[in-house]
């Protein structure tokens, strides 16, 4: 008797992770298989790894350690992701009783290796790196939000900064093609989704293999879909941002009013240390043509503190680029060295508590700002769309078309459900929320 076959997936990483194992699941449900919660009732374990920052590495080799014993049961382990891509073979030899190793620019190579593993075969890879010009698309995406739909639009990376590990642990820079993405929008939406959220590591240097589209075009088009109420992009690259793509937000009202822009550092010399490919004034003017738009469009930033050779100075124009743009939300890292990549041979000349130091001060001062940016909202009433009810509480929380985080309680006494939209009039305010009620 033939027995079941059962995975187990756990997900790290950012949100192109997070859809590539959506992608992952769909095929592997494609091939027999039955997805179950935890490690010990799985035949398979996988885990889709993430090596952006810190020694990811080491908490995955960690991971594996802790569930070995299981291995004794029968049970076959495969590391999938960025540290699959970045450690290749090695992992074999440092946990011998992984079967599978397969980084992204793989993915559509998965029937065949499941079958392989089916097959008894040991040491399977998957580790096509920067030479691939294929993406991974497949039919059969198990999607885990019931309203957000995700769909990558563009993978790989070419930017190479000098701190970042993505160019060789996602290879190459890849577009899909206009009408296939279009096709997955029409496609999800016939499902009932009104939300589209479009992934690229630089969503907006896509380059539509057919010629028919610029990026700003295919966001308007996808925002011309029917049955969408929502879209949105991430992450957008300053060095590939038009202007095209603030005209495609005012012109098309489902484009959601908010653009996550990184911009690393306010110093143009640490930005040209960290081969940004762009100045401070630069970005700043992108920031200009955002603030120009006739909608409101809230904007959103990565930072990183204490990059090898950042003096106090450097610091100090990050905080008055932060000052200057006034982001809705920050999102602050400490530089940390990540194998193959150029800053590792530069000196890591701040120190760690130096680099706690400025991110503290950097979060602190955010937080002010956010807390003056949300309270202006106070009296506004907003289109939230809803994404889950605490019934003991009776609150309900959402997200603005702007991605800001609205609980709200409402008189009505069935609670609206997720992936619905309520008009909610903001009553209250703090640094990385509203509070409001239904109306
Ligand atoms: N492609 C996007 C971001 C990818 S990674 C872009 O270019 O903006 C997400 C964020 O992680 C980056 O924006 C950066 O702020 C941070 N990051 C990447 N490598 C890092 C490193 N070695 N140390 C600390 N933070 C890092
Ligand atoms: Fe990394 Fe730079 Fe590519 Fe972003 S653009 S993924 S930071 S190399
Ligand atoms: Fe991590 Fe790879 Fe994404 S390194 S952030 S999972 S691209």
């Amino acid at each position: 008797m033939a027995t079941e076959k059962t995975f187990y997936l756990e997900t790290f990483g950012c949100q192109m992770n997070a859809h590539d194992s959506e992608k992952v699941i769909g095929t592997l449900r494609q091939q027999g298989y039955r997805q179950v919660e935890n490690e010990e009732d799985a035949g398979l374990i996988l885990y889709n790894t993430c090596s952006i920052r810190d020694k990811a590495e080491q908490k995955v080799f960690n991971r594996l350690n802790d569930y070995k014993k299981l291995h004794k049961a029968g049970k076959r382990f495969g590391v999938l992701g960025c540290v699959a891509q970045q450690e290749g073979e090695k992992i074999f030899e440092r946990a011998p009783y992984v079967s599978l190793v397969s980084g992204s620019a793989s993915y559509r190579k998965l029937p065949e290796m499941l079958t392989r593993l089916e097959a008894g075969e040991r040491r399977i890879t998957g580790l096509d790196d920067r030479q691939t010009e294929e993406t991974f698309e497949t039919e059969f995406t198990a999607r885990q939000s019931p309203y957000r739909g995700y769909i990558t639009i563009i993978e790989g990376c070419d930017k190479f900064c000098s701190y970042c590990v993505v160019p060789y642990t996602r290879g190459k820079e890849r577009s899909r093609s206009s009408s296939s993405v279009l096709a997955e929008a029409r496609s999800i939406a016939d499902q009932g989704y009104t939300e589209i959220q479009l992934l690229g590591q630089n969503v907006n240097s896509y380059r539509d293999p057919e010629g028919k589209s610029s990026f700003a075009e295919l966001l308007a088009a996808v925002g011309q879909v029917r049955g969408i109420r929502r879209v949105r992009f991430t992450t957008s690259h300053p060095r590939d941002f038009t202007r095209d793509i603030v005209e495609a937000i005012d012109a098309i009202p489902t484009l959601c009013d908010h653009v996550h822009l990184p911009v690393q550092s306010g110093s143009s010399r640490v930005l040209k240390q960290m081969a940004r490919e762009y100045t401070r004034d630069w970005y700043l003017e992108r920031i200009s043509w955002i603030k120009a738009a006739r909608r409101i469009i809230s904007l959103s930033t990565d930072i990183i503190v204490g990059f090898p050779g950042e003096t106090d100075d450097d610091f100090i124009q990050t905080m008055d680029l932060l000052a200057e743009v006034q982001y809705d939300c920050v999102f602050g890292f400490k530089y940390s060295g990540r194998p193959n990549t150029p800053a590792l041979t530069m000196i890591d000349s701040v120190p760690e508590e130096e680099k706690a130091r400025r991110l503290q001060v950097l979060l602190e001062r955010q937080r002010e700002v956010q807390r003056i940016n949300y309270a202006k909202h106070l009296g506004e009433i907003l289109d939230v769309m809803v994404e889950g009810v605490n019934p003991a509480r009776g609150q309900i929380s959402g997200r603005s078309s702007q991605n800001k985080p609205v609980n709200f309680t409402s008189a009505h006494p069935i609670a609206p459900a997720p992936g619905t939209y309520q008009q909610v009039k903001i009553t209250g305010s703090f640094p990385n929320s509203l509070v409001g009620e239904a109306v």
